[in-house]
């Protein structure tokens, strides 16, 4: 049996934005993890089982849009060695999916690892490799994914990212002071895939009105790296206010997001936004030892379903 696990992540500053070139900072939810589980069963054919979806399949005759069999086949690619028979590939995970956590990143990283690990290939896979690879299955569901959650699952590292065509900008770091965040989820889930695809309409539709919001956020994720490397917390949350209301301009917010947000900032958080593509999912507020639990209560009496708390740095 080998098995390997991989987290979920939150978009601190530039979720959107980031498709289109600007810069964004995400880290990576340590304790809330996807777990992918290998045994060898000696027989013909793999079997691909997801339990908590009661979902499962044979490789060989499994769809093209299966994400565990898309991993599988991206990992043959990768080493030119064949992965269609002879064990079972499990996956569980304590991310909730379609919510902006990055359950189906984490869940590719988690079985690449595995793959890696049951090949005796561990060691030559590098963490630019698991992402590049992740990346490729993510393409596959999204379409126009920025890579941002590959990239920070795969390193487990707050990252500063921006995409670019001829290699993108991946510069880890560590936030001068630690941030305590409390991640509540509106319980509503939403797809990546149709929220980036709105967004890409209006862009055509308006091109110089989103380029404008694309451009204010972009620049507050830069500042909002400057304000985390010197340890300016309250700076930081204004930022992540400031960020929530140019979301809520782009049409990627809700009514459910924004009664969240509005309640965790009147509970003493320091700033607070959705993370992640919007419109149901997830959102995060910066806390302190002091409010962390006014808001927690604050955002379950607001209606939040699940709420985590999480530090980065
Ligand atoms: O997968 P989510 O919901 O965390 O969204 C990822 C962030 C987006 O910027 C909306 C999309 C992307 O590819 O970066």
């Amino acid at each position: 049996m080998v098995s390997a696990t991989a987290p979920g992540k939150v978009i601190l500053f530039g979720e959107h934005a980031v498709v289109y070139g600007q810069p964004a900072l995400a880290a990576p939810v340590m304790h809330l993890r996807a777990r992918a589980v290998i045994d060898e069963t000696r027989t013909a054919d793999v079997n691909l089982i997801a339990p908590d979806l009661g979902r499962s399949a044979q490789l060989s005759s499994a769809r093209a849009t299966n994400p565990l069999a898309a991993t599988v086949r991206v990992v043959e690619r990768h080493f030119a060695k064949s992965l269609s028979d002879g064990y079972s590939l499990s996956v569980t995970s304590a991310i909730p999916i379609a919510s902006g956590l990055g359950s189906g990143a984490a869940i590719s990283v988690a079985v690449i690892r595995a793959l890696g690990t049951y090949l005796g290939r561990a060691d030559a896979l590098t963490r630019e490799d698991v992402s590049l690879l992740a990346y490729e299955v993510e393409r596959l569901h999204h379409g126009t994914p920025s890579g941002i959650d590959n990239t920070v699952i795969a390193y487990e590292q707050p990252v500063y990212f921006i995409r670019r065509e001829s290699g993108n900008v991946i510069k880890p770091f560590a936030p001068a002071r630690p941030l305590r965040l409390i991640i509540g989820d509106t319980g509503i889930r939403s797809a990546t895939k149709d929220v980036v695809g709105d967004v890409r309409r209006e862009w055509q539709h308006d091109p110089s009105r989103y380029e404008a919001i694309f451009e204010a956020c972009g620049r507050l994720a830069d500042a909002g790296r400057a304000a985390l490397e010197s340890g300016d917390l309250p700076e930081v949350g204004r930022l992540m206010d400031e960020n929530h209301e140019w979301l809520v301009r782009m049409m990627v917010s809700s009514e459910a997001l924004d009664r969240l947000v509005a309640a965790a900032r009147r509970a003493g958080a320091l700033g607070a936004k959705l993370s992640g593509a919007g419109r149901g999912g997830n959102m995060i507020a910066l806390v302190t030892a002091e409010t962390e639990a006014a808001v927690g209560e604050a955002l379950t009496a607001a209606g939040a379903v699940r709420v985590y708390t999480s530090d980065v740095g």
